[in-house]
């Protein structure tokens, strides 16, 4: 099986609902770029501090901020682990090239209407990063995470302005990551509308 893996694609697309699934299911240690920056935020480090103008905006943090953050981690990783939401340019995915050899890039494809409607429904855990939908995956009880009991909130970039901004951000600067990926034998293309459970097991199926 593959072990070392990469979940690329547009916002919205299921990165962490997948992640979630293949780190509680099959033990792939979790690395989100974008849960690491929001708790930076929360906990109003120097960090949290200049990533949150850039996420706000549904901009992306500059490279040389989410390398350094990137770095260490990456060299602590050992076994069986994913990344989500990282490398999300050619610059990143050049820097993680001289940490680790990968083997595959998993790539959900989802189109922009269905993600607009996946983001702005979407409920999040602040405590262990569950994530839920309004009408897709709806928690037991209303506002609160099934896992941990702690009470959900909206993402402040999942406003339909903003995830439509970080849908041109994406076509613009990770998109290109898809032929970096094709070039060098990784990519995996999945296509990502349909039951949950139906995309985990597409994307277990490529992990064979
Ligand atoms: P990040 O947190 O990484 O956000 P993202 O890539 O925009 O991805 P999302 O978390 O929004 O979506 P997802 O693909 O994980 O989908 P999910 O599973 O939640 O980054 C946030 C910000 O941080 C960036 O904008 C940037 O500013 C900064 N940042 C992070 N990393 C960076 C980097 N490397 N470089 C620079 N800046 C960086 O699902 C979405 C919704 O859909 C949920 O409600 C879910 O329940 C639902 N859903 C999931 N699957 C399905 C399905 N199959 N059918 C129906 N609904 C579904």
């Amino acid at each position: 099986m593959k072990t070392k893996i990469i979940l690329l694609g547009p916002p919205g697309c299921g990165k962490g609902t997948q992640a979630e699934l293949l780190g509680d299911r099959l033990g792939f240690v979790r690395l989100s770029t974008g849960d690491m920056l929001r708790e930076a935020v929360r906990n109003d480090t120097p960090l949290g501090r200049e990533a949150k103008k850039y996420m706000d905006a549904g901009a992306l943090v500059p490279n040389d901020v989410i390398i350094g953050m990137m770095k260490d981690k990456i060299r602590e990783l050992k076994g069986t682990f994913l990344l989500d939401g990282f490398p999300r340019t050619v610059e990143q995915a050049d820097a993680l090239a001289k940490e680790i050899d990968i083997d595959a890039a998993i790539n959900l494809d989802v189109d922009d209407e269905e993600l607009v409607g996946r983001l702005t429904n979407r409920r999040s855990c602040p405590d262990c990063n569950s994530v839920y939908h309004l009408i897709n995956k709806a928690p037991k009880k209303e506002g609160i995470c099934d896992k941990c009991g702690c009470k959900l909130y909206q993402r402040d970039d999942d406003t339909e302005k903003t995830v439509r901004n970080r849908l041109k951000v994406y076509r613009d600067n990770t998109y290109p990551l898809i032929e970096y990926y094709r070039e060098r034998g990784k990519l995996a293309t999945i296509e990502g509308i349909g039951d949950i459970e139906y995309i985990y097991t597409k994307v277990t199926k490529a992990l064979k």
